[in-house]
């Protein structure tokens, strides 16, 4: 058969349409920029949706890939694999926690979170501690559990009925977290900074009455650290900053390097729930994934890439403090480390497109909202490209 030509109406014939795929052909990447096969270069200010924490071509990271690639590519759970060794005693020492069990994707991570939540409130024989909470506004993954943890009904609609004993507290306000949660509350789910969502931090007041519910009434916090983990708000969890020790955390997106990893970090107490056969997957913990998590990790510590994030962060901010005082397009904006989120008057869709033929990647989500994940590696002038290309976009559109 003739290899077709590649082309967005290729694109429609070969799959399923779950994707709005941008018109463009990368050819490769390098630091903050990738090329097209057409040979332009492009911004990118959303780093594979928040993935590619040390941006593109990193050598560390491709030697870590390679030269684990050479060894073995996959042996399966069945045996020890030093890769997996290294990466998960890593993560315990960033984290000060007891135990990792590695899969996939965010998605899988939080659904083995849920199930390990579940097991661990049943381990008295109480059947009726079932119910896992999240917050309204949040996202955390595709898969059923984590659907039904999903907030948006654009994720949601038409995949009904969820998963039973699953349900939502409205994001922030503590009257209904202490009207929701009871002895019946295995697990609370909580993004400290939401990323689908809109890039909207949880209240200290909130994380704090949550704590004291959960010593109450004996359930499990755990934090969803798949977007804004891994160094984006400029610690390595974006929980760190609170006063409180999540149970149970989640990380993905950029643990693995850009290759799929997730990860449930655990703490003492839930140590001992999983037990042989209790849950597993082929796939989790892939040598080569972790090989290069742990290269993506050392080259964080390495480059001081959360003190970049910190810095360069708010150095956007206050450009975009600056802007909003000209522009009046701009209505809000959330800033945590690099993880940012600009919300203006129009749909955000817009700004996607104008920064486009601009060379300049961005990303759009919650409809009126520009979120933008760059490389935790961005250099303060490519941050300054994207702030004179995003001034100009709302400058000419007065104009207009
Ligand atoms: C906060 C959060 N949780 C979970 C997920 C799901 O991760 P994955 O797409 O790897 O399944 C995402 C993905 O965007 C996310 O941002």
């Amino acid at each position: 058969m003739k290899t077709p030509a590649i082309n967005l109406e290729t694109e429609q014939q070969l799959f399923f349409h779950n994707y709005a795929r941008l018109p463009l052909h990368i050819a490769y990447g390098k630091g903050s920029f990738f090329y097209t096969t057409e040979g332009d270069r492009y911004l990118d200010m959303i780093a594979g949706i928040g993935v590619n924490a040390i941006g593109y071509g990193d050598q560390r990271l491709e030697h870590a890939i390679t030269e684990q690639a050479a060894k073995y590519i996959h042996v399966s759970n069945l045996f020890m694999q030093k890769p997996q060794f290294d990466l998960a005693a890593k993560l315990l020492e960033i984290s000060g926690m007891s135990k990792v069990f590695f899969c996939n994707s965010g998605t899988e991570a939080i659904e083995a979170a849920i199930k390990l939540a579940r097991r661990f409130a049943a381990r008295n024989g109480d059947t009726s501690k079932t119910q896992v909470l999240s917050l309204t506004n949040c996202f955390h993954g595709r898969t059923y559990g984590a659907l039904s943890l999903t907030a948006k009904p654009k994720y949601v609609g038409g995949f009904e009925p969820l998963v039973p004993e699953t349900g939502m507290i409205d994001f922030n306000d503590i009257d209904d977290l202490e009207r929701k949660v009871s002895s019946r509350t295995a697990a609370v789910f909580v993004e400290f900074v939401q990323g689908e969502g809109g890039i909207h931090k949880v209240s200290e007041a909130f994380i704090a009455r949550l704590k004291g519910l959960a010593a109450e009434h004996d359930f499990l916090i755990v934090a969803d650290e798949i977007q804004a983990g891994c160094g984006r708000t400029g610690n390595f969890f974006s929980y760190m900053p609170f006063d409180l020790q999540p149970d149970l955390v989640c990380a993905a997106k950029p643990l693995g390097g850009g290759l799929p990893l997730g990860a449930v970090i655990g703490c003492d107490k839930v140590a001992e729930v999983f037990t042989p056969g209790s849950h597993g997957t082929t796939f989790g913990g892939n040598p080569v994934a972790c090989a290069a998590g742990l290269a993506m990790i050392e080259a964080i510590h390495e480059d001081k890439l959360m003190e970049n994030a910190t810095e360069t962060g708010a150095m956007m901010r206050a450009t975009f403090e600056k802007m909003a005082e000209k522009h009046a397009q701009i209505l809000e904006i959330r800033q945590y480390g690099l993880m940012i989120g600009i919300t203006v008057n129009r749909e955000a869709k817009y700004y996607v497109d104008e920064a486009l033929k601009r060379n300049v990647l961005v990303n759009a989500t919650s409809q009126n909202v520009i979120r933008l994940l760059p490389p935790l590696s961005i250099s303060k002038e490519e941050a300054q490209l994207c702030l004179d290309t995003l001034d100009a976009i709302f400058s000419e559109e007065k104009q207009a």
